[in-house]
């Protein structure tokens, strides 16, 4: 049996350039991977078969994991049956990436189950075909990010920060906050210049995102704003929401979080990993 822990990740910031005409949005992000893992479980089995903590996690072939594993055995031209449980810890719906996570966590525990048949740069390529954020999971932890997500360069491991994570019992549906977007709408920065002053340790945090998710669900710009008046530095909505990730320490330790109301809050930190070791 292989053990793997399968983390989230914040978006430092998130840039939309424009619609495709595929329908998929041209993004420029700076991704970070972060310390709140889910927990998978792998071993050669009869039959395929996922099992998950969470019931409301619909467990069928529609789950990114069992996409991810029918990719490797199609990919590879292996034929083998796997048994899979996920100890789900990252909230859903909340723009941190916990399904594709356990997508990039199942290539990377297949390739090692079955001897490594592929390269990492193989299972990168392939991941692009299940899903956009998907081949980040497979990057050390902190990458760009553009085209739909799936075209990646990596970067050097930032300074680790702490922070916090916030997400209301609300999720938000991806296609929907993209379907919101006016991408034209959308204030004109350079994510070049943008991720050139993050690289100088200068954090300008944004997320595009925000103006929809927030559109559809109001309560999130209050939420924001309860959080910036907690004293964080950066209150910014991860991915497409909507789950918020909070830096800085805010005021008077904790006393914010009997204020804030009907939220998980999760405390975590930047991660990253070794060039050939998994999280
Ligand atoms: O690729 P993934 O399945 O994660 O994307 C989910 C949905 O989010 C897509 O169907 C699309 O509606 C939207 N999306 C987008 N542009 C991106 C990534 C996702 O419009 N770059």
């Amino acid at each position: 049996m292989l053990k793997l822990s399968s983390p989230a990740k914040i978006n430092l910031f998130l840039r939309i350039l424009r619609r495709r005409s595929d329908g998929y949005h041209e993004l420029a992000s700076l991704f970070q991977a972060v310390d709140l893992c889910d927990s998978l479980y792998y071993s050669f089995s009869k039959e395929d078969q996922l099992t998950c903590t969470d019931s409301t996690i619909p467990t069928d072939r529609n789950n990114l994991i069992l996409k991810a594993a029918d990719l490797f055995r199609r990919k590879t031209n292996l034929d083998f049956k796997v048994a899979i449980h996920l100890e789900k810890r990252i909230p859903i719906q909340a723009g941190l990436g916990g399904g594709s996570s356990n997508a990039a966590t199942t290539l990377w525990a297949l390739n090692e189950l079955s001897g490594r048949p592929a390269t990492l740069e193989q299972l990168m390529h392939w991941s692009g075909e299940i899903g956009s954020d998907i081949t980040f999971f497979l990057s050390q932890g902190t990458a760009y990010c553009t085209g739909r997500g799936e075209i990646l360069r990596p970067l050097p491991a930032l300074k680790k920060q702490s922070l916090h994570i916030i997400k209301p019992a609300e999720g938000l549906s991806t296609p929907e906050v993209y379907r919101r977007l006016n991408a034209s709408s959308l204030q004109q920065r350079d994510p070049v210049v943008v991720l050139a002053d993050f690289i100088d340790g200068h954090f300008n945090c944004f997320n595009d995102l925000e103006i929809p998710a927030f559109a559809i669900m109001p309560k999130l710009a209050q939420l924001q704003s309860e959080l910036k008046s907690a004293g964080f530095s950066v209150v910014l909505m991860s991915g497409s929401g909507s789950a918020f990730f909070c830096l800085g320490e805010g005021d008077q330790k904790g006393k914010w979080e009997s204020t804030i109301s009907d939220v998980q809050h999760f405390q975590a930190s930047f991660i990253n990993r070794l060039p050939n070791a998994w999280y």
